[in-house]
């Protein structure tokens, strides 16, 4: 009698449905953060959702699919004790999706600390070079690895998929014998018109990596430069009419793919439309004393102070996002990689989503990742998802031999 009662649990056991996967987002309040739950939403439908934030989501232009709301607010200056607290408040989750930025002037990781010691996977979008370099200097990847966790930083559209793009145009070039890269250099273009939807965040951050050192790769070694004082032009393509002037801007995908690849010369600039735009940011890199420029609360007051301003340029000029990478082979030969999508925000929630999806589905295997050190299947697998063309708005994918 017992025996069959435990078959029938048994039985139960094996036919209910998986449970479903907890997908805390913190800043899910925020437009990346909640463009990225849209995007998941449709990739993974059985995904239940927690928003981690200051504040419940209000007046987004479009509404969030169900969800729960947690109250949780950064500390301004995290510490070790701050990790044990987190780690409580994450323990059901399955995958934690951090996208509370700005990343600038951070440099301890409390989210990822937090995943670690509760065993959730972990994702955020860090555009800060010097906190991922913080990240991969430690034994953190080891400590993950050891707790079944699988964690990918930097994985929104930029610092992200350009990383992947940039591998898939590498992958044109004639292979080298391996470890060397089959590129001599590699060379990240970003265009976006006005803050391509995403609204003062993105002029905060740019206000904010002004003032942050550009890294890039040299003959091989780490060079550090000012940002925004080396101009470069570009076309974008049929997608994106006209050529653009770039200026030099810190990318983590440039220190990260040399890191990955070997790629001797690597380096990234960027431009925004209209022009007068970049040529305010030139002046406010003038004008503005550094340690003000750095001053993420200063930073996000102006970016939301001039948001009509900004709004009213979002709708002159559009919210394209192009990413364009070169590749170039010592032999000469060069290959090239470029998404366009008709919005930023869009594009970083699909590309984050896409990432996720790959932990989500049990893809990743544990330890902690830089898209340009993801597995050849990973990397390949999220791209093809981010880059279908006429879906959810990518304009143009292309990628080909020069
Ligand atoms: C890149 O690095 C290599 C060797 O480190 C060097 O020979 C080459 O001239 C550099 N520049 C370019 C544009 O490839």
């Amino acid at each position: 009698m017992l025996s069959a009662l435990l078959l029938l649990l048994l039985l139960l056991l094996l036919l209910s449905p998986a449970s479903p996967l907890e997908v805390f987002v913190l800043g899910g309040s925020g437009r990346v953060g909640a463009s990225t739950i849209r995007a998941l939403r449709d990739l993974s439908p059985s995904s239940t959702f927690t928003i981690l934030g200051r504040s419940p989501p209000a007046s987004l232009t479009s509404p969030l699919p169900p969800h729960t709301f947690l109250p949780y607010t950064l500390p301004a200056s995290p510490s070790e004790a701050d990790v044990a607290p987190l780690a409580a408040l994450l323990s059901p989750a399955s995958l934690l999706i951090h996208t509370a930025g700005p990343f600038q002037s951070v440099r301890f990781p409390l989210p990822l600390l937090a995943c670690v010691e509760a065993g959730v996977d972990y994702l955020d979008v860090c555009d800060e070079t010097a906190l991922i370099r913080e990240i991969l200097k430690g034994d953190l990847s080891e400590r993950a690895r050891k707790k079944g966790v699988s964690a990918i930083v930097s994985a929104g559209i930029w610092p992200g998929c350009s990383a992947l793009l940039a591998r898939r145009a590498m992958a044109l070039l004639p292979p080298a014998a391996a470890p060397a890269s089959p590129a001599s250099s590699v060379l990240y273009d970003f265009y976006t018109a006005g803050t391509g939807n995403a609204g003062p965040t993105i002029v905060s951050a740019t206000f904010l990596l002004l003032a942050t050192p550009v890294l890039e790769w040299r003959a091989g070694s780490l060079a550090e430069g000012d940002a925004w004082t080396e101009e470069r032009e570009a076309g974008f393509g049929p997608e994106v009419p006209g050529r653009k002037l770039l200026r030099n801007l810190d990318c983590p995908d440039t220190y990260t793919l040399g890191l990955c690849t070997g790629t001797p010369n690597v380096s990234s600039s960027f431009a925004t439309a209209p022009e007068v735009w970049n040529q305010l940011f030139s002046l406010s890199k003038r004008l503005i004393p550094k340690s003000l420029l750095l001053n993420r609360a200063a930073m996000q007051g102006l970016a939301v102070f001039s948001n009509p301003i900004i709004r009213l340029v979002d709708k002159l000029v559009g919210a394209t996002n192009a990413i364009q990478v070169t590749a170039t082979a010592p032999t000469g030969e060069r290959a090239r990689a470029r998404h366009v999508h008709r919005d930023l925000e869009e594009a970083v929630g699909q590309a984050t989503a896409s990432f996720a999806l790959e932990i989500l589905e049990g893809k990743v295997e544990p330890g902690v990742f830089v898209p340009a050190g993801l597995s050849r299947e990973n990397a390949d697998a999220i791209l093809d998802r981010v880059c279908e063309v006429g879906k959810g708005g990518v304009l143009d994918y292309e990628v080909r031999l020069l």
